[in-house]
């Protein structure tokens, strides 16, 4: 058998290597059987796993429940294992005798990520996930998911860490751009496509971070308080629903306590909800350094340690090993974790479809353009004040001002980090930006938006940085038109303030007030506040917008596309209207950090908002077209335990568009709804000037439904409940009244 991995660096590192393995090396394997029945592609995928099983030795279950950092680790005089890839997430190395593939796993949800470390692989980068949920576009996040997990496969990986699906409690969340916003239907229904395109590579993709992982203040600690019904009607719905589209193969437990108990040996979370309740069959990963226990962990769910030596200790080594031979973990539990495991490595194609390196056969100029189409349907035109977009053909001079706008996009930092091809130090344009250490440092990806909007626009442009507003404001006094692009960078373990960072406030308000004609372009991960608004004449919310931002970006601002964007988001007009004023957490009465999500509940975003009758600066599902639409002849009918909606869609403007069907419904009071409205189902359709489309979409019982504590199930209350088409959460036509029967459901909703 082989070394599983190399602890070569240091004394201490010899101790933790042995520590870590010497399961593995305590009796030599048997011979391999003669018969290798699993190897018959045409059994089922649970026939199969039994199969292995039976032959397995306890060295060997064991072995594949423990999954290594694939990273060089020097603090920890640490050196990833023999065969893991360099600068990746992580590693299990094969089984030669029984034919098991090896797991090589690779973050994240954008595109193949590298850590910091030898030298990252370059590839290409989806928009951020908050944009991706922004086109509420099932297909753009289908052919996103496709293509990285295209990427993922050539690199030579078969496990992604993508479909991050926690909902945006609070905007300052580091991570919003990673996931897909505030809202369950939306962020479940994106991530569900983006993870079904990923696994159409025959590779494995999780589905995370299981769960209320929605800060990271104090992430690895935080106690978050959530009862069971509005966990299951908020950020549990979002990602039951992306489980039920996206069917992943892995579900990674956050690193976050729930209701007091770790989120990677959470009997509610794991065996419960997960397991019993959804029937998920996949397995369960934890999070790097999410695992703190070897037998509670094993028994509350948690099927795979990963990411050692990120944990403390190699909980589901020896220790294991140890468990199970004396009982506090039974056999039959360590075998329901190698048959989840094997099940869905057969099922997902892992042993007939082997990964290798063939990166040199990427397609990156397909992928540039698809990642280009999503951020294009990504970006929300916030304000358009007179028209002044698209940039007209009249303007002669156009001064561009900041956000590195001559090179390139911001992207946001942490372990889902793309490295840009084609980029000056791996896409690091200035030294010195952003942390020199993870969560950073602060890449840009080399599309400039001027390079674009050259080649778009016969106008003079020039660029200034904006590090002298004196400067800035001199230059453009006299320009026909300024765009000012501005950044907020954000980054896994770091949560951000609202505004926007250094000057870029003043610098904005002060080319505004010399230039009436300003436009400002947003890069950042998620909302941030606007003190200028009044001030300037349009806001164009790009977000990261990826390997083709500044096409995307240009394409927009020059009316090659119409904006369809609608924001995933609630964008707030100040932190009062949220439901904390900071993200610090209260250490006082337990001792370590909680915080109470039952504050809001199930009253996520804009949820939340509406409940508070408070008015946000936008709203959720909001976004301006250089066209208009209008619905008309809203009807439902309940079909099976849901229901079915149709409407008249219109293009009533002058230019050809994508419109966003956006459905709410109101419920009676009897029903307790967590708020007084919901998205109910949405739709994206291109429809040309001056035509009419049917649309059709279906309505979710679960949608329909509060969850019963006591009766374990969901509840349809009887009554007339109201319907409504809108432009956003707050803008919404005059309702129509559908009668539903009253009804319970199963968990699934059946
Ligand atoms: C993140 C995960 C990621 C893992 C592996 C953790 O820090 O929370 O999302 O997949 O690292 O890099």
């Amino acid at each position: 058998m082989r070394v599983k991995a190399i602890f070569m660096l240091a004394i201490s590192a010899i101790v933790i290597g042995k520590s870590a393995n010497a399961a593995t090396q305590t009796s030599p394997a048997p011979a391999a059987p003669a018969l290798q029945q699993w190897k018959n592609a045409t059994l089922d995928p649970d026939a199969r796993a039994d199969l292995l099983i039976k032959v397995m030795t306890l060295q060997e279950k064991q072995a594949l429940v423990f999954g290594y950092f694939s990273t060089d680790q020097p603090s920890l005089h640490y050196i990833r294992p023999n065969g893991g890839m360099v600068d990746a997430a992580g590693f299990i190395e094969d089984n030669p005798r029984l034919g098991i593939p090896v797991q090589s796993l690779t973050d994240a949800g954008l595109g193949v990520a590298s850590q910091p470390g030898l030298g990252p692989r370059l590839r290409t980068a989806l928009p951020s996930g908050l944009a991706t949920a922004a086109t509420w576009n099932r297909e753009v996040a289908l052919a996103g998911g496709a293509m990285i997990g295209n990427e993922a496969r050539l690199s030579g990986f078969n496990i992604m860490l993508a479909g991050g699906a926690n909902l945006m409690r609070d905007p300052r969340d580091g991570r919003t751009f990673e996931y897909a916003g505030e809202d369950p239907l939306l962020a479940g229904t994106i991530v569900g496509h983006v993870i079904e395109g990923i696994q159409s590579n025959h590779i494995i993709s999780t589905l995370k971070h299981f769960a209320f992982h929605d800060q990271q203040t104090d992430r690895f600690t935080i106690d978050v308080k959530i009862n069971d019904a509005s966990g299951r009607q908020s950020d549990l719905l979002a990602l039951q629903l992306a489980n039920e589209i996206g069917r992943p193969g892995a579900v990674m437990c956050a690193y976050n306590r729930v209701n007091g108990a770790y989120a990677c040996e959470n009997e509610w979370l794991l065996n419960q909800v997960l397991k019993a309740d959804w029937g998920f069959r996949g397995y369960v990963m934890s999070d790097w350094g999410a695992t703190h226990s070897t037998i509670p962990a094993a028994n509350a769910g948690l099927d795979q340690q990963m990411g050692y030596p990120l944990d403390r200790s190699p909980y589901f080594s020896d220790a294991l090993v140890e468990a199970v031979e004396n009982g506090w973990v039974k056999p039959s539990r360590l075998d329901d974790m190698v048959h989840r495991i094997l099940r869905t490595m057969f099922s997902a194609g892992l042993f007939e479809k082997p990964v290798s390196d063939q990166s040199a056969t990427i397609d990156y100029i397909d992928h540039a353009a698809i990642s280009r189409a999503d951020a294009e349907e990504a970006i929300v035109l916030l304000k358009n004040d007179a028209d002044i977009l698209p940039i007209a053909r009249s303007v002669g001079s156009i001064l561009v001002v900041g956000g590195h706008a001559d090179v390139g996009v911001i992207s946001g930092g942490g372990s889902s980090q793309v490295y840009p091809l084609g980029g000056p130090k791996n896409g690091m344009i200035t030294a010195n930006e952003g942390p020199a250490e993870f969560p950073g440092p602060t890449v840009y990806f080399p599309s400039s938006p001027i390079a674009a909007l050259r080649q778009r626009t016969k106008a003079t442009i020039n660029y200034v940085d904006g590090k002298n507003i004196a400067e800035t404001v001199a230059a453009a006094a006299t320009a026909d038109l300024v765009l000012v692009f501005a950044t907020q960078w954000a980054a896994e373990k770091i949560d951000v303030s609202l505004n926007l960072s250094g000057h870029q406030d003043a610098l904005i308000s002060a080319v505004a007030k010399c230039n009436h004609k300003t436009v400002v372009v947003l890069e950042t991960g998620g909302p941030v506040m606007m003190p200028w608004l009044r001030a300037v004449r349009s806001v164009v919310e790009a977000w990261y917008p990826g390997t083709s931002g500044g096409v995307a970006i240009a394409r927009v601002l020059t009316g090659e596309v119409n904006p369809s964007g609608r924001l995933p988001v609630s964008f707030v007009a100040s932190v009062d209207q949220l439901p904390r004023r900071t993200m610090d957490a209260d250490t006082e009465q337990s001792g370590h950090p909680h915080t109470d999500y039952d504050i809001e509940g199930a009253a996520v975003g804009y949820k939340w908002l509406d409940k508070k009758a408070l008015t946000p600066l936008f709203p959720f599902g909001y976004g301006l077209s250089y066209t208009t639409f209008a619905w008309s002849g809203l009807s439902a009918k309940a079909v099976g335990n849901g229901l079915a909606v149709s409407v008249m869609l219109t293009n009533s403007g002058a230019v050809d568009g994508k419109a966003v069907t956006q459905v709410y419904l109101a419920a009676p009071a009897s029903a307790g709804w967590e708020a007084p409205k919901r998205l109910a189902a949405f739709s994206k359709t291109f429809v040309r000037a001056g035509e009419s489309k049917s649309v059709s979409l279906t309505v979710d019982p679960k949608l329909l439904a509060t969850w019963d504590i006591a009766a374990h199930r969901w509840k349809i209350v009887p009554g007339d409940y109201k319907l409504m088409t809108g432009t956003s959460a707050v803008d919404l036509d005059p309702p129509v009244t559908v009668h539903l029967d009253g009804h319970t459901l199963n968990a699934l909703g059946n």
